[in-house]
């Protein structure tokens, strides 16, 4: 399996969307700023229209994607890469963390998945730790929110700091990553 940063020419970005609408539509709020793109075959216009309507336009956005190595390039799950989070919190405790983390220019990483059929043979563990590695090379530091309290353990075992209390009024959960600690 390969992980590659996805090029923004054809439809290879709007196919993740798709995906990431199916699994995540329901689950992530920021992603209903920017449904009905999914349908949109031309992948820059996807990358510029979802930075827009997340007002991130001084930021970027990288989609990757893990892909067979064979002609095919199957897709077999993917991950987003943001200069800075489109995340809103309501607890102060998640506030002020995100602000530290903005203020020390962390990079933001979300909508991580494998799909279904290729799910419990460690494909989600070599995905992550490909990722950071690339993204923490170049950011340094980097960020993301969990909404499933069970994946903690596992994010954990990947070198995750978790920064939210357990208890928070977002039922969210910051965690970190920085070179020092991502497992590799
Ligand atoms: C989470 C996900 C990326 C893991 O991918 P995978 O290829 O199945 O991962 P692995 O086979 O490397 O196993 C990952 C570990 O997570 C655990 N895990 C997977 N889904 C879980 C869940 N819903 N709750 C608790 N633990 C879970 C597995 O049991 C495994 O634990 P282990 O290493 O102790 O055996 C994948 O299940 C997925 O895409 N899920 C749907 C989307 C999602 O929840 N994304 C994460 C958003 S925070």
């Amino acid at each position: 399996m390969r992980l590659q940063s996805v090029s923004l020419r054809g439809r290879r970005f709007a196919i993740q969307l798709g995906t990431i609408m199916q699994e995540f539509g329901n689950v992530i709020p920021w992603l209903d700023g920017v449904r009905g793109l999914e349908w949109a075959t031309n992948g820059t216009y996807v990358h510029d229209e979802i930075l827009r309507r997340l007002r991130l336009e001084t930021g970027d956005l990288t989609p990757y994607h893990f892909v067979t190595r064979d002609r095919s390039r199957e897709f077999h799950g993917g991950i987003l890469a943001f200069a800075r989070s489109p995340e809103r919190f309501i607890d102060p405790r998640n506030i002020a963390a995100t602000e530290e983390l903005d203020a020390i220019g962390a990079g933001y990483i979300s909508c991580l998945q494998v799909l279904p059929d290729h799910q419990g043979h460690g494909t989600g563990s070599t995905l992550m730790r490909r990722a950071l590695a690339v993204i923490l090379e170049e950011r340094g530091y980097v960020w993301g929110v969990i909404s499933n309290q069970g994946l903690l353990p596992w994010y954990r075992s990947l070198g995750a700091t978790v920064k939210s209390p357990i208890e928070n009024r977002d039922n969210l959960w910051i965690v970190t990553w920085t070179k020092h600690n991502a497992t590799p």
